[in-house]
């Protein structure tokens, strides 16, 4: 089967995800949530800021603006350097990146390369590489081309151009120049961290794989500041905690892999992904860098405002020292989709398509159902179930079609309970409870359906 292209389908039948502006003729590489995508994005969400914040004494929470002064991301390095290497194809004009190209034939190239660098690389190799969308091989010179993405907000005049400012590419920058702020209105102290999550905007040269890689995403970035000692210690801790966090997600330990970098920016310490097995192959998940006091070093420099910290014992002063974990939300999603499609065999022959989300994930704990949508008393008392359930769950009521296909639905969405309301409901009070995954059926008794879901969720 084409995993990728049954996940896909999936999401644009059911709701999770649709191609951005699709009555348009669609939008590249932007994709907007459908009524369960939002559901699942915001449950991950969750899962990562109650490990993250929540669950931390030493990391707090912040929601920095898309917009930012301009100078930040010339401090950061992302106006000069932040950019990916592009050809064109002169037959069918596609634009690719010659990283991904090179790829394909299995040489790796350095992301500090300059551009003549690139080219003389990709020249050697060029002639047996082919393009993707029309199999020819002749390609333009290699350009570097810069990813930022441009905005004249506050800029009232007729030249777009002029004096640009930009939609972030990424969150941590907002983290960065809010650390004095956070220091001095908080009781944090060296090493705390700061999390947030938020859009942030790259011009892809090439968008593929669905929501792998796409030009408006979320992020989710926590950044740790600490002292120059504690750097390597507590980078190690952090690359562990990342760790279990996707086994508690409910990732299997086998489709998850690190990916040292060997090749480090001058700056960089340390630098692993976290790999996940996606349809098309391990591919990077998240980041964990160690990052030096780089960050903040350059913030003072183009800022002009002292950033260095004094330890109260010590009273040792210096620039705090950055680590970093960087992950995508379009990025987990995908990947608990992945883990969690299953195509199994049903009675009487046919697939079932299910699932088989963690319930903290799934958008739907439970559906509610009359077993006959025509009969009042039913549908009566199944509505007086769902609103006293929806108190405390995300339940859905459905009272569509006949029953087989109301579980298949659900089945398909990752509902991991379904609750059934038949004549003997209205008699003896229970209910029937069908377990997604078993498909094992049981009565349950009304009164203590709250507290066996709760239980069921667990
Ligand atoms: N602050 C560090 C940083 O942004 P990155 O490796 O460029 O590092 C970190 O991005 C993570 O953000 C990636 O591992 C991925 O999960 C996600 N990400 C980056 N670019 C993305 C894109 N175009 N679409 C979806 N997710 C993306």
């Amino acid at each position: 089967m084409d995993l990728m292209q049954n996940i896909t389908s999936l999401c644009k039948r059911r709701g999770f995800v649709f191609a951005s502006s699709e009555i348009y003729g669609g939008f590249s590489a932007v994709y907007d949530m459908g009524p369960y995508g939002v559901e699942l994005a915001n449950n991950i969400k969750n899962a990562w800021w109650k490990a993250m914040v929540q669950e931390r004494e030493d990391i707090v929470g912040l929601d920095s603006a898309i917009f930012m002064h301009p100078k930040i991301w010339e401090a950061s390095g992302h106006v000069g350097g932040f950019s990916d290497p592009l050809t064109e194809c002169k037959k069918c004009h596609s634009r690719l990146r010659v990283d991904h190209l090179l790829e394909d034939v299995n040489i790796f190239a350095d992301e500090k390369m300059t551009e003549k660098e690139i080219n003389e690389l990709f020249d050697t190799h060029k002639s047996k590489i082919k393009c993707p969308n029309c199999a020819k091989s002749d390609w333009t010179k290699v350009k570097k081309f810069n990813l930022l993405v441009k905005a004249n907000l506050g800029n009232f005049t007729e030249d777009w151009n002029k004096d640009p400012v930009y939609l972030r590419g990424e969150t941590c920058q907002g983290i960065y120049v809010n650390y004095l702020n956070v220091l001095n209105s908080s009781r944090a102290q060296i090493p705390f961290g700061i999390a947030q999550i938020g859009k942030a905007f790259r011009n892809e040269i090439t968008a593929r794989q669905f929501i792998f890689r796409t030009r408006e995403f979320e992020q989710m970035e926590m950044q740790y500041f600490c002292s120059p000692d504690q750097e390597m210690q507590e980078y190690e801790k952090l690359r562990q905690a990342r760790w279990q966090y996707y086994l508690n997600l409910g990732i299997a330990e086998k489709n998850l892999k690190w990916h040292k970098h060997e090749n480090l920016v001058f700056y960089a310490k340390q630098a692993y992904d976290i790999e996940y097995n996606f349809p098309f192959g391990f591919k990077e998940l998240e980041g964990i860098h160690a990052r030096s006091d780089y960050d903040l070093t350059q913030h003072s420099k183009f800022s002009g405002v002292a950033l260095d910290y004094t330890d109260l014992k010590t009273k040792e002063k210096y620039i705090p020292h950055i680590i970093e974990s960087s992950v995508g939300v379009g990025r987990t999603m995908l990947a608990v989709l992945t883990e969690a499609y299953k195509e199994e065999k049903a009675e009487g022959g046919e697939t079932r398509i299910v699932l088989k989300f963690p319930a903290k994930l799934a958008p739907i704990k439970a559906a509610i159902f009359p077993l006959l949508a025509n009969k009042p008393e039913l549908v009566e008392k199944a509505k007086a179930i769902f609103n006293e359930l929806k108190k405390d769950f995300m339940v859905e009521f459905d009272d569509s079609g006949n029953i087989g296909k109301r579980y298949r639905r659900q089945d398909e969405i990752g509902t991991p309970l379904c609750v059934t309301i038949d004549f003997d409901t209205l008699t003896d009070d229970t209910v029937t409870l069908r377990d997604r995954d078993t498909m094992k059926q049981e009565r349950v008794k009304t009164i203590d359906l709250k507290n066996v879901l709760q239980e069921k969720l667990k």
